[in-house]
């Protein structure tokens, strides 16, 4: 398949829309396009047509009962496609549009190949403009999965998506790096009122405790037992996992060196804050380093952790290393992501 790759930058949206209107267009017939987020790219496609959410499986190489995010102009747009309730419309008011999902009953618009024959539907109103503006061309809630490769890690610069579906969709929509980095915060509305956290992100469990009592699902950071049901079908998947092994360090940076030392030195790569760059050069002169960025600053490490593990991931090393995240405020999303991509190997120091 031949794809188009457009790239929406440097100027007023609105000298954008005819590249747009052609996207909504292929959208409409049931053709896929890659468009921006302001958490990660998105593979989209018509969320009511069936062979659209086909399409999307395949691309990706996705498992077709994992189910897709649907994703709408605005909140209000969700009566169309859910059975809402006051405690959407009260999220709704505080972080929509945004990088918070809802899961809510579906109504039969949604077709069921883009909910995985479930009974639920995922639903997000992303931020970022030019999704906004394709949605609303589109006239159809748009079905994307992050744009990556099942098993990859999700993209965040179009370098990445080119990579991953050049020759799989349609068209590729190029609109800059994502601003936040990791996928949108999901969460479950229970019958009694309260939520259930089935993925962290932007939006942490902190601020969500603002509106109502707020359940953390075990598996955002826990390893499932064999047999164990998930909350959430993505749940069950590895994901995010780079090729070379990676291991979690729960202590010190010179703990970790030092293990690291003990261990074996050749063919290693360490993922780990800014300010460690130089500790590490001078004690392992032979690693790789790649900077995930300032150790206090949550949102820049949010921010390069994909392309951190992407980047690694393009070399062979025999292990990579990173520093265990604290799980506080936006600490938790990256706790989650980087325990998947280690698939929850943490190494602590021997006291
Ligand atoms: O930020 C994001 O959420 C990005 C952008 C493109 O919007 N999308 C994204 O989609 O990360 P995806 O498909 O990679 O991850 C969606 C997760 C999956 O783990 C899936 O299992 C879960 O949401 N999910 C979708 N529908 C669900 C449902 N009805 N019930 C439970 N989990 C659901
Ligand atoms: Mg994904």
């Amino acid at each position: 398949m031949k794809t188009e790759v457009f790239k929406i930058g440097g100027g007023e949206l609105f000298a954008f829309d005819g590249a747009l209107s052609r996207a909504a267009k292929i959208i409409k017939r049931g053709g896929l396009v890659v468009f921006p987020t302001e958490t990660v790219y998105g593979l989209g496609g018509d969320a009511t047509n069936p062979e659209s959410a086909r399409k999307i499986y395949s691309a990706k190489g996705r498992p077709s009962d994992n189910p897709l995010i649907i994703h709408l102009a605005k909140p209000e747009d969700a009566e169309n496609y859910t059975h809402t309730s006051p405690l959407y419309y009260k999220l709704a008011e505080s972080f929509m549009p945004g990088p918070l999902t809802v899961i809510l009953p579906a109504k039969d618009t949604v077709a069921l190949e883009t909910r995985a024959g479930l009974s639920t539907v995922a639903v997000r109103i992303p931020e970022n403009p030019i999704a906004r503006r394709l949605i609303e061309l589109s006239g159809v809630p748009i079905a994307a999965p992050s744009a990556n490769l099942s098993g990859s890690p999700s993209p965040t610069s179009a370098k990445h998506v080119i990579s991953d579906m050049l020759g799989r969709v349609d068209m590729i929509i190029d609109g800059g790096d994502s601003s936040f980095g990791l996928e949108s915060t999901i969460v479950k509305l229970e019958d009694d009122g309260t939520l259930t956290l089935l993925r962290p992100g932007k939006i942490t469990p902190e601020e969500l405790s603002l509106i109502c009592n707020v359940k953390i699902a075990d598996a955002v950071t826990e390893q499932l037992k064999e047999g164990e049901r998930v909350l959430s079908p993505g749940m069950k998947y590895r994901h995010y996992a780079p090729h070379s092994p990676l291991a979690l360090f729960d202590g010190t940076l010179s703990e970790m060196l030092d293990f690291i030392k003990r261990d074996g030195v050749e063919d290693i790569a360490i993922i780990s804050y800014l300010e460690d760059g130089e500790k590490i050069k001078k004690s392992l002169p032979s690693a790789d380093f790649y900077p995930l960025g300032g150790r206090d600053n949550l949102e820049e490490q949010a921010h390069r952790l994909f392309a951190c593990l992407r980047e690694a991931d393009g070399k062979d090393y025999k292990q990579i290393y990173a520093p265990l995240p604290s799980t506080e405020g936006v600490g938790l999303a990256l706790y989650n992501r980087l325990i998947r991509a280690a698939a929850h190997r943490i190494i602590k120091p021997e006291k």
